[in-house]
Protein backbone atom coordinates (compact mmCIF):
# COMPACT_ATOMS: atom_id res chain seq x y z
CA UNK A 1 0.00 0.00 0.00
CA UNK A 2 1.51 3.24 -0.72
CA UNK A 3 1.57 6.33 1.67
CA UNK A 4 -1.21 8.85 0.86
CA UNK A 5 -0.25 11.93 -0.68
CA UNK A 6 -0.51 15.12 1.75
CA UNK A 7 -2.03 18.00 -0.40
CA UNK A 8 -1.67 21.76 0.82
CA UNK A 9 -5.12 22.82 0.24
CA UNK A 10 -5.03 26.56 -1.08
CA UNK A 11 -1.42 26.09 0.04
CA UNK A 12 -0.97 25.70 4.49
CA UNK A 13 -4.41 27.57 4.76
CA UNK A 14 -5.17 26.76 7.69
CA UNK A 15 -2.12 28.59 9.29
CA UNK A 16 -1.56 31.46 6.85
CA UNK A 17 -3.72 33.66 4.70
CA UNK A 18 -4.65 31.08 1.99
CA UNK A 19 -3.34 31.21 -1.34
CA UNK A 20 -0.36 33.51 -0.30
CA UNK A 21 3.25 33.12 -0.60
CA UNK A 22 3.19 32.48 3.33
CA UNK A 23 0.65 29.76 2.54
CA UNK A 24 3.00 28.06 -0.24
CA UNK A 25 6.04 28.54 2.17
CA UNK A 26 4.62 26.82 5.13
CA UNK A 27 3.31 24.13 2.79
CA UNK A 28 6.83 24.01 1.77
CA UNK A 29 7.83 23.73 5.48
CA UNK A 30 5.60 21.05 6.30
CA UNK A 31 6.99 18.49 3.34
CA UNK A 32 3.97 18.52 1.57
CA UNK A 33 3.65 16.18 -1.82
CA UNK A 34 1.24 18.78 -3.49
CA UNK A 35 0.83 22.12 -3.47
CA UNK A 36 -2.41 23.00 -4.56
CA UNK A 37 -3.32 26.79 -5.19
CA UNK A 38 -6.68 28.78 -7.49
CA UNK A 39 -5.87 31.36 -10.05
CA UNK A 40 -8.07 33.12 -12.23
CA UNK A 41 -7.34 36.22 -14.00
CA UNK A 42 -6.74 39.92 -13.45
CA UNK A 43 -8.18 43.10 -15.63
CA UNK A 44 -4.45 43.31 -16.92
CA UNK A 45 -4.25 39.70 -17.82
CA UNK A 46 -1.93 38.11 -15.30
CA UNK A 47 -2.88 34.68 -13.80
CA UNK A 48 -3.21 35.45 -9.95
CA UNK A 49 -3.77 32.87 -6.75
CA UNK A 50 -6.78 33.60 -6.08
CA UNK A 51 -10.16 31.62 -4.73
CA UNK A 52 -13.17 34.11 -4.86
CA UNK A 53 -14.45 35.70 -7.89
CA UNK A 54 -14.67 38.83 -5.23
CA UNK A 55 -11.88 40.76 -3.19
CA UNK A 56 -13.75 40.63 -0.04
CA UNK A 57 -14.15 37.77 1.55
CA UNK A 58 -10.14 37.53 2.17
CA UNK A 59 -8.40 41.00 1.75
CA UNK A 60 -9.40 44.74 2.49
CA UNK A 61 -10.45 45.75 -1.35
CA UNK A 62 -14.24 45.44 -2.86
CA UNK A 63 -15.04 44.25 -5.82
CA UNK A 64 -14.37 41.66 -8.85
CA UNK A 65 -10.90 40.70 -9.39
CA UNK A 66 -11.42 40.75 -13.39
CA UNK A 67 -12.13 44.75 -12.87
CA UNK A 68 -9.06 45.11 -11.20
CA UNK A 69 -5.32 45.22 -11.94
CA UNK A 70 -2.84 43.80 -11.17
CA UNK A 71 -1.21 46.80 -9.98
CA UNK A 72 -3.86 47.88 -7.82
CA UNK A 73 -4.06 44.20 -6.79
CA UNK A 74 -0.66 44.36 -5.05
CA UNK A 75 -1.57 47.38 -3.00
CA UNK A 76 -4.10 44.96 -1.18
CA UNK A 77 -3.55 42.73 2.36
CA UNK A 78 -4.28 39.70 1.10
CA UNK A 79 -4.13 38.46 5.27
CA UNK A 80 -2.01 38.96 7.72
CA UNK A 81 -0.06 41.73 5.36
CA UNK A 82 0.22 39.09 2.52
CA UNK A 83 0.35 40.44 -1.01
CA UNK A 84 -1.60 38.37 -3.35
CA UNK A 85 0.77 36.60 -5.33
CA UNK A 86 0.97 35.96 -9.19
CA UNK A 87 1.23 32.55 -10.39
CA UNK A 88 4.63 32.86 -11.48
CA UNK A 89 5.80 34.00 -8.21
CA UNK A 90 4.27 30.94 -6.72
CA UNK A 91 6.30 28.12 -9.02
CA UNK A 92 9.03 30.08 -8.66
CA UNK A 93 9.05 30.23 -4.62
CA UNK A 94 8.06 26.24 -4.87
CA UNK A 95 10.98 25.80 -7.34
CA UNK A 96 10.38 22.25 -7.97
CA UNK A 97 10.02 20.97 -5.03
CA UNK A 98 6.96 20.17 -4.54
CA UNK A 99 4.24 19.27 -7.47
CA UNK A 100 1.56 22.14 -8.15
CA UNK A 101 -2.14 21.65 -8.22
CA UNK A 102 -3.70 24.57 -10.26
CA UNK A 103 -7.44 24.93 -9.90
CA UNK A 104 -8.49 27.00 -13.00
CA UNK A 105 -11.14 29.38 -11.34
CA UNK A 106 -13.27 31.75 -13.46
CA UNK A 107 -13.02 32.13 -17.61
CA UNK A 108 -10.09 33.34 -19.61
CA UNK A 109 -7.26 31.38 -17.88
CA UNK A 110 -6.80 27.93 -19.92
CA UNK A 111 -4.95 29.47 -22.73
CA UNK A 112 -2.54 31.67 -20.17
CA UNK A 113 -2.15 29.01 -18.34
CA UNK A 114 -1.07 26.96 -20.94
CA UNK A 115 1.52 29.46 -22.36
CA UNK A 116 2.72 30.19 -18.61
CA UNK A 117 3.33 26.70 -17.93
CA UNK A 118 4.97 26.08 -21.49
CA UNK A 119 7.33 28.51 -20.23
CA UNK A 120 8.71 26.73 -17.57
CA UNK A 121 8.23 23.50 -18.85
CA UNK A 122 10.26 24.69 -22.06
CA UNK A 123 12.73 26.86 -21.23
CA UNK A 124 13.38 26.29 -17.55
CA UNK A 125 13.53 22.58 -17.86
CA UNK A 126 10.66 21.95 -15.58
CA UNK A 127 9.38 17.99 -15.77
CA UNK A 128 5.76 18.62 -16.86
CA UNK A 129 4.37 16.09 -14.10
CA UNK A 130 5.35 18.99 -11.58
CA UNK A 131 2.10 20.73 -12.47
CA UNK A 132 -1.70 18.82 -12.10
CA UNK A 133 -4.32 21.18 -14.04
CA UNK A 134 -8.18 21.05 -12.87
CA UNK A 135 -11.15 22.90 -13.14
CA UNK A 136 -14.56 22.83 -12.54
CA UNK A 137 -15.51 24.81 -15.19
CA UNK A 138 -15.89 21.56 -18.33
CA UNK A 139 -15.20 24.49 -20.93
CA UNK A 140 -12.37 25.80 -19.70
CA UNK A 141 -10.88 22.68 -18.67
CA UNK A 142 -11.46 21.60 -22.48
CA UNK A 143 -9.24 24.37 -23.47
CA UNK A 144 -6.50 23.89 -21.30
CA UNK A 145 -6.01 20.00 -22.50
CA UNK A 146 -6.17 21.63 -26.26
CA UNK A 147 -2.99 23.68 -25.45
CA UNK A 148 -1.30 21.23 -22.63
CA UNK A 149 2.31 21.51 -22.58
CA UNK A 150 2.54 18.22 -21.24
CA UNK A 151 1.09 19.25 -17.40
CA UNK A 152 -1.21 16.25 -16.01
CA UNK A 153 -5.04 16.74 -15.29
CA UNK A 154 -7.09 15.99 -13.18
CA UNK A 155 -10.81 15.75 -12.87
CA UNK A 156 -12.16 17.90 -10.16
CA UNK A 157 -15.66 17.05 -9.34
CA UNK A 158 -18.47 19.02 -8.09
CA UNK A 159 -21.59 17.02 -8.28
CA UNK A 160 -21.53 15.29 -11.65
CA UNK A 161 -19.88 11.93 -10.36
CA UNK A 162 -21.67 10.36 -13.21
CA UNK A 163 -18.93 11.38 -15.90
CA UNK A 164 -16.24 11.64 -13.94
CA UNK A 165 -14.91 7.93 -15.31
CA UNK A 166 -15.57 8.44 -19.40
CA UNK A 167 -14.31 12.35 -18.79
CA UNK A 168 -10.80 10.93 -16.87
CA UNK A 169 -10.50 8.34 -19.29
CA UNK A 170 -10.86 10.91 -22.36
CA UNK A 171 -8.61 13.14 -21.06
CA UNK A 172 -5.86 10.34 -19.97
CA UNK A 173 -6.19 11.83 -16.43
CA UNK A 174 -3.63 11.29 -13.62
CA UNK A 175 -6.42 11.46 -10.69
CA UNK A 176 -9.47 11.86 -9.90
CA UNK A 177 -10.58 14.87 -7.04
CA UNK A 178 -13.61 14.08 -5.23
CA UNK A 179 -15.60 16.57 -2.30
CA UNK A 180 -15.75 14.95 0.91
CA UNK A 181 -19.55 13.28 0.53
CA UNK A 182 -18.08 11.20 -1.93
CA UNK A 183 -15.63 9.77 0.10
CA UNK A 184 -17.18 5.85 0.03
CA UNK A 185 -15.26 2.90 0.23
CA UNK A 186 -17.18 1.31 -3.11
CA UNK A 187 -16.25 4.23 -5.33
CA UNK A 188 -12.94 4.55 -4.27
CA UNK A 189 -12.12 0.82 -4.83
CA UNK A 190 -14.81 1.23 -8.12
CA UNK A 191 -12.41 3.79 -9.46
CA UNK A 192 -8.96 2.17 -8.37
CA UNK A 193 -10.29 -0.84 -10.92
CA UNK A 194 -10.51 1.59 -13.64
CA UNK A 195 -6.83 2.59 -12.92
CA UNK A 196 -7.53 6.44 -11.29
CA UNK A 197 -6.05 7.83 -8.61
CA UNK A 198 -8.18 9.01 -5.79
CA UNK A 199 -8.03 12.43 -4.06
CA UNK A 200 -10.26 13.54 -1.43
CA UNK A 201 -11.53 17.05 -0.64
CA UNK A 202 -11.12 18.72 2.00
CA UNK A 203 -10.69 17.41 5.01
CA UNK A 204 -9.65 18.85 8.05
CA UNK A 205 -10.75 16.78 10.73
CA UNK A 206 -8.43 13.86 12.36
CA UNK A 207 -11.17 11.82 12.00
CA UNK A 208 -11.84 12.45 8.02
CA UNK A 209 -8.28 12.22 7.93
CA UNK A 210 -8.35 8.75 9.32
CA UNK A 211 -11.13 7.65 7.20
CA UNK A 212 -9.76 8.41 4.28
CA UNK A 213 -6.67 7.12 4.95
CA UNK A 214 -8.70 3.03 5.93
CA UNK A 215 -10.63 3.63 2.42
CA UNK A 216 -6.74 3.74 1.07
CA UNK A 217 -7.66 7.12 -1.07
CA UNK A 218 -4.40 8.03 -2.76
CA UNK A 219 -4.50 11.98 -1.79
CA UNK A 220 -5.82 14.17 0.76
CA UNK A 221 -6.65 18.12 0.15
CA UNK A 222 -6.20 19.62 3.82
CA UNK A 223 -6.34 23.08 4.89
CA UNK A 224 -4.04 21.29 7.72
CA UNK A 225 -1.50 18.78 6.00
CA UNK A 226 0.59 18.66 8.94
CA UNK A 227 -2.57 16.56 10.05
CA UNK A 228 -2.50 13.69 7.16
O1 LIG B 1 -9.37 21.30 -5.75
C1 LIG B 1 -10.12 20.92 -4.66
C2 LIG B 1 -10.77 22.08 -3.98
O2 LIG B 1 -9.83 23.12 -3.85
C3 LIG B 1 -11.97 22.58 -4.73
O3 LIG B 1 -12.76 23.44 -3.98
O4 LIG B 1 -13.68 25.68 -3.48
O5 LIG B 1 -11.70 24.88 -2.27
O6 LIG B 1 -11.52 25.54 -4.65
P1 LIG B 1 -12.39 24.94 -3.58
CA1 LIG C 1 -9.29 25.04 -5.04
Amino acid sequence: MSRVLRIAHRGASGDKPENTLSAVAKALEIGVDIIELDVRVCKTGELVAFHDMTLERTTNGNGLVADTSLEDLKKLDAGSGERIPTLEEAIDLIDKRTILNIEMKGKGVADRLAAILRGYIENKAYPPELFIVTSFDKEEFHQFSLKNPGAQLGILVGRDILSAPSRARKYGAHSIHLPQPYMRKWLVRFLHKKGFKVFIYTLNSIWDIAKAKIMEVDGIFSDYPDRI
